[in-house]
């Protein structure tokens, strides 16, 4: 599904350039403004809907978390949405993430295994170290991210700390129920008024 369309205006937001140019070509991609940084560059510009998708929210660290938050709340109008899915700590996912789960893909470089490996180092705190081996050169290159798996009551205090309410989780994006396994939590809320 695309939210980009010649009725509304979308713009879309991410720090890393290679991924907005992947954005730039999806379906709708052209119809979209999209601005190479993070919420503090949104423009104060009042608006229905802040969306965090495909799992943006495990990338903020806990010293941009609640500025995120406080952010995309100012750009609202008053009783506006917010919505955003988290990786849900109890389903552990990063346990099944390791080096046995290698996947080999095509590239302009020839063909490229990659693998990941977690590791939790504190609680909701995940070490990923994601590996690529370029299989013609056997030139390996890792990198690693500390990644966050808030829970449902730090979630829920988060959002309402930084100004909304009617705060709900669910265990997807069609409203169903959270589940102890669901793998991701989907929290919708709205932006209290001034
Ligand atoms: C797993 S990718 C998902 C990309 C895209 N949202 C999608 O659904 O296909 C996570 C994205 O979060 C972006 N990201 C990291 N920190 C961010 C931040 N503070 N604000 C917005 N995006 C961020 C990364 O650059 C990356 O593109």
């Amino acid at each position: 599904m695309t939210l980009a369309g010649v009725d509304r205006d979308v713009l879309g937001v991410d720090p890393s350039a290679t991924m907005l140019d992947a954005a730039r070509r999806r379906p709708g991609g052209g119809s979209v403004s999209w601005i190479l940084g993070d919420s503090r560059d949104v423009p104060a510009e009042p608006r229905d809907l802040a969306l965090m998708t495909g799992n943006v929210a495990q990338h903020i660290g806990d010293a941009a978390w609640q500025r995120t938050l406080r952010d995309l709340r100012s750009v609202l109008v008053p009783g506006g949405t917010v919505a955003f899915e988290s990786r849900n700590p109890a389903a552990r996912a990063w346990e099944a993430w390791t080096s046995d789960g290698r996947s080999t893909r095509v590239t302009a470089a020839g063909p490229l295994e990659e693998w990941s490996e977690a590791t939790e180092i504190a609680p909701g705190v995940v070490r990923l170290v994601a590996s690529n081996r370029f299989v013609d050169t056997d030139e390996t290159l890792a990198y690693s991210e500390d990644l966050r798996f808030r829970g449902h009551d730090e979630l829920v205090c988060d959002v309402g700390a930084a100004g909304f309410e009617a705060v709900e989780v669910f265990g997807d994006w069609q409203r169903g129920p959270l589940r102890e396994d669901s793998p991701v939590m989907v929290v919708v809320a709205s932006a209290v008024g001034d």
